[in-house]
């Protein structure tokens, strides 16, 4: 059984192999028949335990490209909520010959966990604060597009670190691929084990954007704070939001990137967001070749 858990699982060489893969279906998916039968064979679950836009649809889409059968399942509106457990719940749906399932959950390690128990390959779409393995690749395949490579870039991901999955897993890809990488944000938000993944970490958003080729700019998570981290959301903006006039006070373009969903005014300006300095658009398009990839990796691999 293969699985997609976390980019911590990853070598190097993988990542490429993703990439090529990707830079195939990208061409596939821009021409006027946009399908491939290559997953004629396939059935793939996908499950949303929390809620989701982009992974939850690019996934689909990127299932339907490949030809593969799919069925969608939303906690909301399923028997979890007359008390069914997780792994009830996924063997019930593998029973009905369901080869590959694609999950989100709010807990870190929920695929870990179900890969333990159930037979199945397992794609990680988020797990809580843990990890986002598929939008670190399409972020990593996006800097690649943009600026050729990604050895070697200063990348800074900004914001809400401790919360987010997406800059735990961007952290692994980066540092695969041979990119220096900083964090900055509020010293609340950013975890006392950073320094163990041999990240920078700065306070100073100016001069992060002075050092970086790419800031990643994330949303701040207030639905996973038990606490307050940060004293308020108008002063979060005046220290850590970019806007229009501060990039436009560097000496240089730098590439602006945000996973989504932004909150507009707060993290990020609407005239940076929408500008060409931002390629987020670019990520979420460039998501549908890349999750084509790794399911058809993922998929050759079941046949074998
Ligand atoms: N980037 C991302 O994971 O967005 P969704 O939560 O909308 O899937």
């Amino acid at each position: 059984v293969n699985h997609l858990l976390g980019i911590k699982y990853l070598q190097e060489k993988d990542i490429q192999l993703i990439f090529e893969t990707a830079d195939h279906f990208k061409e596939v998916i821009n021409r006027p028949i946009k399908k491939v039968p290559s997953l004629r064979d396939i059935t793939i679950a996908n499950l949303f335990f929390e809620n989701s836009t982009r992974t939850k649809l690019s996934f689909e889409l990127a299932e339907k490209r490949l030809s593969a059968d799919v069925i969608n399942f939303s906690a909301g509106q399923s028997s979890v909520k007359k008390g069914e457990t997780l792994i009830d719940t996924v063997n019930n749906i593998l029973s009905m010959k369901v080869d590959m399932v694609v999950m989100r959950h709010p807990n870190p390690g929920a695929g870990v966990f179900l890969s333990k128990h159930v037979k199945a390959n397992i794609i990680n779409a988020g797990d809580g604060a843990h990890e986002h393995p598929t939008q670190a690749l399409l972020d990593s395949y996006s800097i690649r597009e943009r600026l050729g490579d990604v050895a070697g870039k200063n990348v800074v991901i900004v914001g809400d670190i401790l919360h987010s999955r997406v800059a735990l897993s961007n952290i692994y890809a980066l540092k695969l691929q041979g990119a220096n990488v900083m964090v900055c944000g509020p010293k609340t938000l950013i975890p006392k084990y950073i320094g163990d993944l041999g990240v920078k970490v700065e306070t100073n958003l100016r001069k992060a954007l002075e050092w970086c080729d790419v800031a990643n700019m994330l949303r701040v998570q207030n639905e996973r704070m038990d606490i307050s981290y940060f004293p308020s959301t108008r002063e979060y903006t005046q220290q850590f939001g970019v806007n229009k006039a501060l990039l436009d006070s560097l000496n240089k373009e730098i590439t602006i990137m945000h996973p989504g969903p932004i909150n507009r005014g707060v993290e990020i300006t609407s005239d940076v967001a929408d500008s060409k300095q931002a390629i987020i658009l670019d990520q979420v398009q460039n998501g549908v070749a890349v999750r084509m990839a790794v399911i058809y990796l993922l998929a050759g691999k079941i046949k074998q």
